[in-house]
């Protein structure tokens, strides 16, 4: 019987709870692959609205998605072969994507190209369900909470750098409106995991985050060193 060394862990959380930035930062420090969950829907989103398709014409959204192709590579997200990473981070994808994720054949196009990336660990995802649904057997798994403004504050600060014109209330209502859309769908609601250690980042910046969750890493990973020399020396 062969023992997977490397961890499969998983960060869910609302908008600007900080996992992507959290996620990232741990993946370094790890020597993991990093998997953005949402990156994957964002690029659906995006062929879906190049397609002019709407999104509660099913039978058509089923059609178009069984024709494309999303790939992550290196961290980057590519759709029909082409890397598309920056133009799915705009306002108006972020809003169709959320909407998009609710729908039953567009997690069905997408979970199986996150489990697949998953496979054979050594990976951090983050995302609403990756502890839920995409990888319920991960060996570590995370829910990052933080409040609602200070979650918008976080949004905000993202969007002007980036050079978007926006104000403090509009991004706010943006992540008010995220948040209900994704905790109250059918489908894979954000939820944590009754296994996940929850943090909440209201307070802590971001190095206070990586800190926290990578001594609990670091106990599970000597866990589960033990568990394999245990195994081997029989
Ligand atoms: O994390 P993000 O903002 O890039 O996610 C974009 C949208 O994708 C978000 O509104 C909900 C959806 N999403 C999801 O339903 N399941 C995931 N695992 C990740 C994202």
């Amino acid at each position: 019987m062969t023992h997977r060394r490397d961890l499969v862990i998983t960060i869910d959380g609302p908008a600007g709870a900080g996992k992507g930035t959290v996620a990232t930062l741990l993946a370094r420090r790890l020597g993991y692959r990093l998997l953005d969950t949402g990156a994957t829907y964002r690029a659906a989103a995006l062929s879906v609205m190049r397609a002019g398709i709407a999104v509660d014409d099913v039978p058509a959204l089923g059609r178009h998605l069984g024709q494309i192709d999303i790939r992550v590579v290196d961290g980057r997200v590519f759709l029909d072969g082409r890397d598309v990473s920056g133009e799915i981070r705009s306002q108006e994808i972020s809003q169709l994507t959320s909407r998009l994720s609710a729908v039953r054949v567009v997690r069905e196009k997408v979970t199986p190209i996150q489990r697949q990336e998953a496979a054979g660990g050594g990976v951090v995802l983050e995302g609403r369900d990756t502890g839920t649904v995409v990888c319920p057997d991960a060996d570590v798994k995370f829910y990052l909470t933080a409040t609602l403004d200070a979650r918008a504050c976080r949004r905000f600060d993202e969007l002007v750098a980036q050079g978007s014109a926006v104000t403090l209330d509009a991004v706010r209502a943006e992540v008010a409106a995220r948040d209900a859309q994704d905790a109250n769908r059918e489908l894979a609601p954000l939820r944590r995991a009754l296994d996940a250690i929850e943090v909440d980042t209201t307070a802590l910046n971001p190095a206070e985050v990586v800190d926290t969750m990578a001594q609990v890493v670091e106990q599970r990973r000597a866990e589960r060193r033990a568990i394999v020399t245990a195994c081997e020396s029989r």
